[in-house]
């Protein structure tokens, strides 16, 4: 996508064919900011401090983290170490274990010292990937987008949840990449934009955007959702996800799953956006996904731009108080209209993604 006409992705590597550079997501919506990471000390870093985000980022991230380990040193140790030390960065996101066991499988039959080179190649792969994958995303969701604006009067209406756009992905985005696509068919879209409380991913970084690129959008906070589907103002719903499993619940940025109650109640369709990499085909139920637990300083304060334009981090709650940081919650399958994958719109269920993806289907969703 482009930032003030510029061409970006949001991970690459650098003109020394080794340094990674990455969009720093922590200086958002106020600052456009890169940040070089140049080992994979700083990469483990970059993803656990949410300089880069999103499930499909982080697991971008840590591939070329393998890449910067090996570069350093190629041993067997090393390789081992740099994936132990990135798999423990993030629990929730299966992208990031789905890249760290692609290189490490593709790696450790390698000579150590062609491991560099073939770390960073796979990692570009990953990422070339992962863009390919969310242009079938958008495409996929677009028909529903035209489905649904068919024959309907004044913009559609619909309802996203943290940040699941380009800024998360390595470019498109997965539930923003349809929005993309309609808008720039003339397909009149309106965004409501969950804050996204308490990382504030959808007012920071959704809303930042879809200003870049046109989108109409508005930003509501977190409980608003609700209110809105009973006033029919919400034509429909998408949301990304960190984790599906093989038999379709849905985990996401908390707060998903109330919207997706809240749609229900009020016959609002809820789609859920997916790269392939994101299905976790070892779990079946929802409820054994690991749920994150984050510092409970990301509750307790909130950073923004004052009046001199000057960035302050604010207390919100009275000292000594505390507070329980829950980053992600799960969807049911019940709850979810359907999945939108790079394979097509499937039913949230095991037989529905079975059906896209038979290559997984024996025995994936047993346990
Ligand atoms: O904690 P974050 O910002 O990494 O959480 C991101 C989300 O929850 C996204 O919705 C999810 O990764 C899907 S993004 C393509």
């Amino acid at each position: 996508m482009k930032v003030n006409g510029e061409p970006y992705r949001s991970i690459w590597v650098d003109d020394d064919g080794r340094t990674v550079v990455v969009i720093d997501q922590t200086r958002l919506p106020h600052s456009f900011d890169t940040r070089k990471l140049r080992t994979v000390e700083e990469a483990a870093h970059a993803i656990s401090a949410m300089v880069v985000r999103g499930a499909p980022l982080i697991g971008a991230t840590a591939a070329y983290g393998v890449a910067l380990a090996l570069a350093e040193d190629p041993s067997d140790p090393n390789l081992e170490n740099a994936i132990v030390l990135l798999a423990g960065t993030r629990p929730t996101a299966a992208n990031l274990r789905w890249a760290l066991e692609d290189l490490g499988r593709r790696l450790r039959p390698l000579p150590a010292e062609d491991r560099a080179v073939a770390a960073y190649r796979r990692a570009a792969e990953i990422c070339d990937e992962d863009v390919a994958i969310n242009r079938a995303i958008g495409e996929y969701g677009l028909t529903l987008l035209e489905q649904a604006a068919e024959g309907k009067e004044g913009p559609l209406n619909v309802l996203t949840h943290c940040n699941a756009g380009w800024l998360a992905t390595v470019d498109w985005g997965t539930a923003l990449a349809p929005l993309y696509m309609a808008h720039d068919k003339d397909i009149p879209v309106h965004v409501w934009v969950d804050e996204t409380r308490p990382r504030n991913q959808g007012a920071a970084l959704t809303a930042w955007e879809l200003a870049s690129h046109g989108v109409p959008h508005t930003v509501i906070v977190d409980n608003a959702g609700g209110h809105l589907m009973q006033q029919g103002m919400v034509d429909l719903c998408i949301t990304g996800t960190d984790r599906t499993t093989a038999r379709g619940d849905v985990c996401n940025k908390i707060g998903t799953y109330l919207k997706a109650l809240a749609a229900s109640d009020n016959d609002v369709p809820f789609y859920v956006a997916l790269p392939h990499p994101t299905i976790d085909w070892s779990l079946a139920d929802g409820a054994d996904t690991p749920i994150e637990q984050r510092d409970e300083d990301e509750v307790l304060t909130i950073t923004g731009r004052d009046e001199s334009g000057q960035e302050t981090r604010v207390a919100l709650t009275p000292d000594g108080t505390s507070a329980a940081n829950y980053a992600f919650d799960v969807t049911p399958a019940r709850l979810v209209t359907a999945l939108i994958t790079d394979r097509g719109v499937c039913e949230a269920s095991e037989k529905g993604l079975q059906t896209l993806f038979p290559d997984h289907a024996a025995g994936a969703a047993s346990s």
